[in-house]
Formats: C-alpha cells, structure tokens, sequence
C-alpha cells in the first residue's frame, strides 16, 4: 500500500473547493505530520484517506493499487466510545477479523496493558478520564494491527501528563510496523513525533519536508505565517 501517491486530490462540496489539487507521497515508515491553520483541511484529507468521504477529484494510488492493501485505522479527535466496558469496545473492533474468541480476548488485554488500561478492563468507557478515552481508542486501533493509522489531533484537550502517555503510544505503535499520519496543533508534539511535516494551507500542501528542515527554514509564507502565530516568541527564519 506504499508509497502512497495522492494526486491532484479535490474536496469541493456545493462548488466550494476546500481540498483544491492535494499532491503528496508517502513511505511506509515513521510518523508524518499534518499541520495547517483551522479549516485548512487536515481532518477532511484523513476522512477522505480512510474512506469516509468521496473525493471530487484526483486520486490516491496505495501502492500502485486503487485500494489499500494493509489494515486502515482512524483514531478520531473525539473517540466514538461504545457505551460498553472498556474490554469490549477494543474486543469489537475485533470482530471483523478472523480470530478465535480466546485469541481476540488475549490480544485485547495485551493491548489493554499496553495501553495502562488493563485495571481498568471492566469499568463502563463512559467513566473513563479524556485521557484514559483517547488511550482506548488508540489501544482499539493499536489491536487491529493496522499498517496505516490516521490519527486526528490525539491530544488536543489533554494535560502534559496525558499527552506524554499519548505521545509513548504513538510511538510504539509506529514501532510495531504502522505508519503514522497524524495532525496536531501542538509544535511541541509535532517536534518531538514527527519525521517529517506536511504543511497544509489553501486547500493544498504547501510544504513536505523533513521536520528538522521544516522547523530551521519553512520556506512558503503561509507556514512561517503560521509558525510566528502558534509560537509564544517570534523567531526570525533563516532565509
Ligand atoms: N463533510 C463536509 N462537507 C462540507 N464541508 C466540510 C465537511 N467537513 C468539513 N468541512 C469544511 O471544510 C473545512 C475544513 O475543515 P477541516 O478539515 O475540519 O479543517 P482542519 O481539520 O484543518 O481544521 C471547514 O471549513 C469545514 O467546515
Ligand atoms: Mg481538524
């Protein structure tokens, strides 16, 4: 399913181009970053990537294949819990998959623990903290051992403490052989997780490049626009 090509990717509803010719390639390996302003179209390119919405145009090729070939996850920005025990909501998202009951409760509690929710395995999802929701829903991705998983700004309302666990997570399910496609607004997180940094503005990607390189010199407008806006100091970009 890699490289991931997207080209020419269009989202225009009732005429209004919101994704407007979205050209990116990507490896199988590491975690790459979405950051943009609001509303430039962050979580539509990962809906529009887990199939969750139609394009109007251009394409993606996983792989040379119009579909992809490997497990997909999406982790949402506001996780859909069921409103089942903690044990369960990761033990459903095994059910499509052909895995006998005593395999799928096995893996679900590995996950469990992986996640530091094992204690936790039978109390109701509802009674879960924002961070304690945010690792189930990763934990219930991380357990379909998926190659791709899509990860709409995990953090965003969590303390440090809870990003840190977040951030731990991220990166071992990176280890265990997914690539990660996420989007934050938080710098710091994208300084610390990314391997490269996709910019996003104006319906297209402005910028890809390696995160370092991104951060020393963006070189388009809008990101050192949006860089002088999000960062507490201003910092003059080498030119
Ligand atoms: N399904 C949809 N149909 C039409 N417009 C949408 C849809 N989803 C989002 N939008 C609009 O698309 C724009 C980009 O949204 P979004 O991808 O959520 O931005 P970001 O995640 O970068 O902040 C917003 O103006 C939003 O209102
Ligand atoms: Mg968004």
């Amino acid at each position: 399913m890699f490289p991931l090509r997207i080209a020419g990717l269009r989202f225009a509803p009732a005429g209004r181009p919101l994704l407007d010719g979205v050209d990116l390639e990507l490896s199988g390996e590491g975690i790459s970053v979405i950051l943009g302003p609001n509303g430039a179209g962050k979580t539509l390119l990962l809906r529009l990537l887990a199939g969750l919405l139609p394009a109007h145009g251009g394409g993606v090729d996983w792989g040379g294949a119009p579909e992809p070939a490997g497990r997909l996850a999406m982790v949402f920005q506001q996780p859909m819990l069921l409103r089942l025990s903690v044990f369960a909501n990761v033990e459903f998202a095994l059910w499509p998959q052909a895995i006998r009951p005593a395999g799928r409760k096995a893996r679900t509690l590995a996950v469990l623990e992986r996640v530091g929710l094992a204690h936790r395995a039978r109390d109701s999802a509802r009674l879960l903290s924002g961070g304690e929701r945010q690792r189930l829903a990763l934990a219930r991705a991380w357990a379909m051992a998926p190659r791709l998983l899509l990860l709409d700004e995990p953090t965003a309302s969590l303390d440090p403490t809870a990003t840190e666990a977040v951030e731990t997570i991220i990166r071992e399910i990176r280890t265990d052989g997914a690539k990660v496609l996420m989007t934050t607004h938080n710098l710091g997180q994208a300084t610390r997780l990314a391997d490269d940094i996709i910019f996003l503005a104006d319906g297209r990607v402005q910028e890809h490049e390696t995160a370092h390189r991104f951060f020393a010199r963006p070189h388009s407008p809008a990101a050192r626009a949006y860089l002088q806006g999000e960062l507490p100091w201003r910092i003059a970009f080498d030119r």
